[in-house]
């Protein structure tokens, strides 16, 4: 006898682990979720791991085996709903198509909304297409184009939801944007991608709120990758820094700097072993200067080379030949709590992990806990003067501020 869940039993599941850790907050985007079966769009998978709140299924990958599309894990989409709010009636634009995310937007939308999703891969709208129609979707449409652009002919949207890691802002979907429509869209801004939601306020765009979130990476005339530069690369053993926003390293001196000891600050301020801390990584990612993200592989690390195996990098000071990357100990011996603080190499490492260690502090004393950042998006050639006070990230189209208003 098959014993299997069915998608129904699965679908409860998913929805109720998402209640449960308050991912899902309204009712209707639990209806909806709960009601639209997830296996249809996720072919690819064991319905079990369609339905696993954290999974992402991987439906194309590159040359080099980087996944290049996928059905988002269902805890992103769900949060992405929430941030986003569809309503009845409203005109939504998706750019980035798997299908799953649009079927769930055309539900939130009907009776007389209306659902376009475009992507820049013609494998992936054809694959989306058919998913669709199978699953009685017919009315949303799908269409293959840079998504940059937007879709002029369907404009104005009151929803744009990008579902791309996005470095910028690209003006069509500030043009095709309804006065009082939002986007929704996975920024990257400092080598951090938060899924933002944006919405006008005179001639710029301001943040009403943000969560953590990772994407595959934005094709066509928007691409715009991080750059990685290698400090230590002996294969198997490589450490190097993720850099973004046209970003510079000195790679020779910092290099070098790598291979001399280690200096070490510590802060004081201590984080729960689960405790999320991406809005500290956000907050050192605005007050510091010099910043990139430091990555290694666990060989490097299990040979001290450095202290942290992030893939994706922990956050790091540079100034000219010295870096100082943000690390953690243990407490005590249960390996519950840790202190945060700071290793540095390099000739200036004792300033540079004090300054490290004093913006922890800082963002301990005046935003842990706190309304978090800000971000504001101005066009390109926007004066500074007419910036807000934060840091100020120069994109080819636009200016973005990152700003914390600090706790009430
Ligand atoms: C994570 S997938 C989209 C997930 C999807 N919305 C879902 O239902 O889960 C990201 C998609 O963005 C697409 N993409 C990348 N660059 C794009 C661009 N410039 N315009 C439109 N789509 C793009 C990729 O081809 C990929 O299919």
């Amino acid at each position: 006898m098959n014993t299997d869940p069915t998608p129904q039993t699965l679908r409860a599941a998913m929805v109720a682990a998402l209640r449960e850790d308050g991912t899902i907050r309204t009712d209707r985007i639990a209806e909806v979720m709960g009601r639209v079966p997830r296996e249809l769009f996720a072919p690819e998978a064991q319905p079990a791991d369609a339905y696993d709140p954290e999974l992402a299924v991987v439906t194309k990958r590159d040359e080099d085996g980087l996944p290049i599309s996928s059905v988002s894990a269902a805890r992103i989409q769900a949060f992405m709903l929430e941030q986003a709010g569809p309503c009845p009636g409203e005109n939504v634009l998706e750019v980035g198509s798997g299908g799953m995310f649009a079927a769930y937007l055309a539900e939130l939308v009907a009776p007389d909304g209306k659902v376009t999703t475009v992507d820049i891969d013609p494998e992936v709208t054809a694959r989306a297409r058919r998913l669709l129609d199978d699953a009685g979707y017919e009315h949303i449409r799908v269409v293959a184009a840079d998504g940059a652009f937007g879709l002029p002919e369907h404009a104005p949207y009151d929803l744009i939801a990008v579902t791309v890691g996005a470095p910028d802002i690209p003006p069509a979907w500030r043009e095709q944007l309804a006065p009082d429509g939002r986007i929704i869209v996975p920024l990257r801004v400092r080598g951090l991608t938060r899924s933002v939601v944006l919405v006008p306020e005179g001639d710029h765009l301001v943040s009403t709120g943000y969560e953590l979130c990772g994407f595959v990476p934005m094709q066509g005339v928007e691409e715009n990758r991080e750059r990685l530069v290698l400090l230590h690369d002996a294969p198997g053993e490589e450490v190097g820094l993720r850099l973004d926003d046209g970003d510079q390293v000195n790679a020779e001196a910092l290099h070098t700097a790598l291979a001399s000891p280690r200096q070490e600050a510590w802060s004081g301020v201590t984080v729960g072993g689960e405790e999320p801390i991406d809005d500290l990584d956000l907050w050192l990612a605005t007050a510091l200067d010099g910043h990139a993200r430091l990555t290694a592989t666990p060989a490097a690390r299990d040979k001290g080379i450095v202290a942290s195996a992030s893939p994706l990098g922990v956050a790091t000071l540079v100034a000219g030949g010295t870096l100082a990357y943000r690390t953690v100990r243990p407490t005590d011996e249960t390996r519950t709590r840790f202190e945060l603080g700071a290793y540095g190499h390099g000739p200036a490492a004792a300033a540079a992990t004090a300054r490290l260690v004093h913006q922890i502090q800082v963002w301990d004393k005046e935003h842990r806990g706190g309304p978090g950042a800000r971000f504001e998006v101005h066009a390109a050639g926007t004066p500074d003067g007419e910036l807000p006070a934060g840091r100020v990230v120069d994109k080819p189209h636009t200016r973005i501020t990152i700003s914390w208003p600090g706790k009430p």
